[in-house]
């Protein structure tokens, strides 16, 4: 049965698992909008140019921590692009600076992923090093020159082929959209987990291109049908240790989506935590969102419990038509949720 939420409680402050903040003037504004939410994200790299060494990762840290000023409990927790270039010594330099994992992105599979991995067993040396240096190896797991539909399941094979030739190396396969994908992870040893976002948790591709085509929310791995929505969402309210939350938001300025040739990323940011409490609601318990928010992520990347708390209350607020040039998910409609400002936890 399903918990009615007290009309306020507090939770440790979340983490977000994967995310993408961009870079120069429009980075400041993605970060406000992250940071007002949640206390640690992985920082994905995609980044133009991406981030490729150790300088471009202590830069890009340095900018986003620049940008965070105003919000002590933000950590930035953040990676590097694998090129199947990538030598042990530069793998164990990215470590030393920090690193906490290596984002792989098949060529052509997503936004920013043109100079991505053609051939991924060609990488093999670079998930060895990894592995060596304790990374997390995080995974677009899409085969981009199988049919849309069929592309994330086209990627699970190179998956297990990868559990199997490195055991000790945790994978996190990311943005999760298939009960097969949900399957595989559950049956993989406890290194393998996945992420798993709002938006995919709550629409299918009847969202996206069942009426009028919406561009908004039109993202890499596309929505899919019914059955694959209500295997993500048993996984996010189970028990299992191995899926956990990651928005995935991914801004574009307005022109980029309403596009004939429309971008692939949707901006959840700034309404990821009500709309995730909501869920929890009406399908799952209190104790549920703080497993999934805040405790299983932090888990697998062996991250302390945070020492910051939030406390949610039910104040209802209209999403904007736009946050500066993006439009957000759930543009314009009522989300029931409002977090207060974080807070030091008390004799913490
Ligand atoms: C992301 C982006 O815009 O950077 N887009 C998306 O559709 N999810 C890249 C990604 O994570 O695939
Ligand atoms: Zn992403």
């Amino acid at each position: 049965m399903p918990e009615h939420f007290p009309d306020t409680f507090r939770i440790p402050l979340p983490d977000d698992f994967h995310v993408h903040l961009r870079q120069d003037e429009p980075l400041r504004v993605y970060v406000h909008d992250l940071a007002s939410s949640f206390g640690r994200a992985i920082v994905m790299p995609n980044t133009t140019p991406p981030i490729r060494n150790a300088a471009d990762l202590r830069r890009y840290r340095d900018e986003i921590i620049d940008a965070a000023a105003g919000y002590p409990w933000f950590t930035p927790l953040m990676t590097f692009k694998i090129a199947e270039s990538h030598s042990a010594g530069q793998v164990r330099q990215l470590a030393a600076a920090g690193a906490y994992a290596g984002k792989l992105y098949p060529q052509g599979a997503t936004t920013n992923s043109e100079d991505g991995v053609p051939d991924i067993r060609a990488a093999w040396p670079v998930f060895e090093a990894m592995q060596d240096s304790d990374l997390v190896l995080c995974i677009h797991g899409e085969d981009p020159t199988s049919f849309v539909l069929d592309r994330e399941d086209a990627f699970l094979p190179v998956l297990e082929e990868m559990v199997r030739d490195f055991p000790r190396l945790r994978i996190v396969l990311e943005h999760i959209t298939t009960s097969r994908a949900v399957e595989l992870i559950r049956s993989l040893p406890d290194t393998v987990a996945a992420t798993i976002t709002v938006h995919h948790l709550l629409l299918t591709l009847d969202d996206v291109v069942g009426g009028f085509l919406n561009p908004h929310v039109f993202c890499k791995p596309i929505m899919k049908r019914p059955e694959d929505r209500a295997a993500l969402a048993e996984a996010a309210l189970s028990a299992s240790p191995k899926f956990f939350f990651g928005s995935d938001s991914a801004p574009h300025p307005v022109g980029a989506k309403e596009n004939a040739c429309g971008c692939a990323g949707v901006y959840t940011a700034p309404v990821a935590m009500p709309l995730l409490i909501d869920f929890f609601e009406r399908h799952g318990s209190i104790a549920g969102l703080r497993e999934f928010c805040c405790e299983r992520g932090r888990r697998f990347y062996r991250l302390p419990e945070s020492d910051y708390e939030v406390s949610y209350s039910r104040k209802p607020w209209t999403v904007p038509e736009r946050y500066g040039v993006v439009v957000p998910f759930r543009a314009g409609s009522t989300v029931v949720w409002t977090g207060s400002r974080p807070e030091p936890v008390q004799g913490g």
